[in-house]
Parts: structure tokens; C-alpha cells; sequence
């Protein structure tokens, strides 16, 4: 009922005088205008102030930023320029971060099944480090590192048999996972062995990720306990923790701060030498909360007794997410975002799929008619990056906002572009 929380949105959201939303100096409804919807706009002042509190809380050379949370050519040059590294996991990540102008050794190479066509593009670059995944792994860079002549800096990824307390699908710690070295069975010591051994793969150090979206730190900080008492032993020099921080999603929930989770990784790593690099990778944390979604309300249906539907101009196409974890969104009117919303709805989007959910049970407006734009906040992460081209309904287009500009840093999609991939 109560209107949309201020908190939800990103850092420059402001009521106009006039009663609109605006962002980053733009009103939300001029935005829509000229750029159409579904439209991702992202608050580049939100993004930098997440960027620059990390970097306070660890050190910039310290955060290394997930990419797979959102990436384009822009992103990666706003990241570089605050001084965070690039976690890249697949080669496509690591061409885009490279297009971008980011030097190779600001990018660290992840990935549970790297191809040898992308260890040869990593090395060739020269990647920071990479992170091995597996014994599979390790043998194939021994092999293209000797086909380079190089020595490669690695972490090997670990997996504590930790609970991350998070949805299943997002949750990567525990002993039965597809990611990494377990520790209880012993695979982890080997692995430290086998690249000891490796005259050409140099072990820097360790890393290790339970988990996204988790908004109990202290559980994150558990799970480092465990990795430092595996780690301290080895007298390596740098050890990652991992991202996983977590964000609010809808108004029932309160996400720790940049800098909460900061005094967590300091405490768990306090009996570590000073001289050992403690990094984080933090994806959602930076960019979950810096974008929303501008729809248009293309129909709606009463069905007495039963429900009401609000249906919008995209759905599982450009925001997967509810789809795949359940996960829940607030929404409200960008042109009226103080109004109450009295309504309950499920908004639901344009695909051909029942599933096609956009928030299971919506508190909207009274005012909400066809024609309105409706806004879904904390769509940064995991939302245009997970985006698909189902029915063939063509991606939305990406604005940055900032001073009262907007740059489209990832154009609408058209029917043609529907065609690129045609073989003449
Ligand atoms: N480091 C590694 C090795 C990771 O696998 C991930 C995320 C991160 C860092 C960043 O995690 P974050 O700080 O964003 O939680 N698509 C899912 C999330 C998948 C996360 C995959 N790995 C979602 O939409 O919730």
C-alpha cells in the first residue's frame, strides 16, 4: 500500500517538484520518451559511489568487479577509471573488458570449464592470474602456458563446504558443487601440490565464493574462517574472498553495507601477515541497485475472485531472474512515484510462457491504466546480462544518467539485428 521506498532506487532519484521521478538529473518519463521501453537506466553517480566504498573498504587494487553482474564497453571503462580490477569468466567477458581499453592485467580469468582456446587467449593478453577450477583445468594451462613459454600466475578455487544460505542456484560453497577443489576429500591439498610441482604455473594464492545475494555477512564471514585456517598454513600471498554481498530487493528487506562487510573480511582475515592481498569480487553489491526497468502497461485483466494481471512491454526476456529464483520486485509509477499502491497484481510480460512473471504479487497504483509507465527498481544485476531474445522480442536499450545527461551505452535492438547471425 504504502508508496515505493526511496531506498530502493538509485542514489540520484529525487521527486521533482512537480511531483515525477527523476535520476541522475533526467525525469524517468522524458527518458522513456525518447528512448522507448523497456528501458534499463543506470545511475552512473550510484555506480561510482558503490565502486568508490569498496574501494575505501578494501583498497581499489583489492576489489575485483564481477562482470557477469552487467557488462558493455562503458561499464568496464567506469570500473577501470575507479581503479577496480575486472572478474572476467569466459572469454567473451574478457573481449569486451579489452575493447573497453582495460589492460589484460586488470582482469582476472574465473570460470569452472575454460576452454583452451580461452587459456591461450588469457595468456596471450596477459591476464593478472587466472582462477583454476579443476585437476582437468590445471593440466590443460600446463599445457598451453608451456605451448607460450609463459609462467602463469594462479589461484586455485576452493570450495570450503559452506552453506551459503541463499537460493540453491546461487549458492556454490557447499561440497556438492560443480565449482572447484573440495577441501573435506582432500582435493584441494592435492591441487596446492600439483601446481607446486608445475615449473610453469606460479601460485599466488587462493579463492573462493559461496554464493550471491547473501544478506547475512556474518555467514560470509564464517565461510572465511574456514578458508584462512586452509590457507594460513600455506604462506601464499593472496587471498580471495569471493562477492556474494547482497542487495534489497523489495521493501521487506535490508541488505549490510559495503563498508559492514568490509569490518567482516578484516576481522576473518586479521590473524592472516599484513603483507597478504585480501581481494573481493563483488558483482550485485555495485551494481544491482544503481538501474531499474521502465515498462509500458500494454494490457490488463480482471478476473473477479480469481486475480489481476498487468501486463508490460517485456518480461522473461529482459529480467530472467523471477523466473529462475523466485525473486521478487517492487513496482510503482515513475510519473507518480509518491502514490500509494492500494492494487495487487501480478505483472506479467509479452512472452508466450505462463512462467513469463515479472513480480508474482505487485502492489501498483490506482492510477495504473494502459499506457503508464511502470518501473521495477534493483535491475542492474543479473538482469540485461542474463537478458535473452525469446520470441525474438529484441533487447531494450541501456542508458547511463548522470548531470542531467543520457548516453545510450547499449542501443535498443532492432528486427534486423534479429538477422546478424544469418550466414549471408
Ligand atoms: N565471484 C565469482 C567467482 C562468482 O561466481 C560470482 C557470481 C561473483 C564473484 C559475484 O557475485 P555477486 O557479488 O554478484 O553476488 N544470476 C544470479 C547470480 C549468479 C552469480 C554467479 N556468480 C542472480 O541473478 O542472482
Amino acid at each position: 500500500m504504502d508508496p515505493i521506498e526511496l531506498r530502493l532506487l538509485p542514489d540520484t532519484a529525487l521527486i521533482e517538484p512537480a511531483g515525477e521521478l527523476s535520476i541522475g538529473g533526467c525525469l524517468v518519463s522524458s527518458l522513456a520518451a525518447q528512448f522507448g521501453t523497456p528501458l534499463f537506466i543506470y545511475d552512473e553517480q550510484h555506480i561510482r559511489n558503490r565502486c568508490r566504498e569498496a574501494a575505501e573498504s578494501f583498497g581499489a587494487g583489492n576489489v575485483v568487479y564481477a562482470t557477469k553482474a552487467f557488462l558493455c564497453t562503458e561499464m568496464a571503462k567506469l570500473v577501470h577509471e575507479e581503479g577496480l580490477m575486472l572478474d572476467v569468466a569466459t572469454g567473451g567477458e574478457l573481449f569486451v573488458a579489452l575493447s573497453a581499453g582495460v589492460p589484460a592485467n586488470r582482469c582476472v580469468l574465473h570460470g569452472n570449464n575454460k576452454s583452451a582456446d580461452e587459456l591461450h587467449y588469457a595468456i596471450r593478453e596477459g591476464v593478472h592470474h587466472i582462477v583454476v577450477d579443476s585437476f582437468d583445468e590445471l593440466e590443460r594451462l600446463e599445457h598451453v602456458a608451456g605451448f607460450h613459454g609463459a609462467q602463469v600466475n594462479v589461484q586455485l578455487r576452493i570450495t570450503p563446504g559452506v552453506h551459503a544460505h541463499t537460493h540453491e542456484f546461487v549458492s556454490t560453497g557447499q561440497d556438492d558443487s560443480k565449482f572447484g577443489f573440495n577441501m573435506g576429500n582432500g582435493d584441494a591439498m592435492q591441487a596446492v601440490e600439483t601446481v607446486r610441482r608445475s615449473s610453469r604455473l606460479n601460485l599466488i594464492g587462493l579463492h573462493f565464493h559461496i554464493g550471491s545475494n547473501v544478506l547475512d555477512i556474518e555467514h560470509l564471514g564464517k565461510a572465511i574462517d574456514v578458508m584462512v585456517s586452509f590457507f594460513a598454513p600455506l604462506g601464499l600471498s593472496d587471498l580471495t574472498v569471493g562477492g556474494g554481498l547482497g542487495v534489497a530487493y523489495v521493501a521487506s528487506e535490508h541488505a549490510p553495507t559495503m563498508e559492514q562487510w568490509g569490518t567482516v573480511v578484516r576481522r576473518a582475515t586479521a590473524s592472516l601477515p599484513k603483507d597478504v592481498v585480501v581481494r573481493v569480487e563483488p558483482g550485485r553489491a555495485i551494481v544491482a541497485s544503481s538501474a531499474m526497468t521502465v515498462y509500458t502497461v500494454g494490457t490488463q485483466k480482471d478476473i473477479p475472485g480469481v486475480r489481476s494481471y498487468v501486463a508490460v512491454d517485456g518480461g522473461m526476456s529482459d529480467n530472467p531472474r523471477p523466473m529462475m529464483y523466485g525473486s521478487g520486485y517492487e513496482a510503482f509509477m515513475p510519473t507518480l512515484p509518491s502514490a500509494l499502491r492500494p492494487r495487487n497484481v501480478r505483472v506479467v510480460g509479452k512472452h508466450c510462457e505462463s512462467g513469463d512473471i515479472v513480480i508474482e504479487e505487485a502492489q501498483v497504483p490506482a492510477e495504473l491504466e494502459v499506457g503508464s509507465l511502470l518501473a521495477t527498481p534493483v535491475t542492474g544485476a543479473y538482469g540485461y546480462s542474463m537478458a535473452s531474445n525469446y520470441n525474438m522480442v529484441t533487447k531494450p536499450a541501456v542508458v547511463f544518467v548522470k548531470d542531467g545527461q543520457a548516453r545510450v551505452v547499449r542501443r535498443r535492438e532492432t528486427y534486423e539485428d534479429l538477422l546478424t547471425l544469418n550466414p549471408n
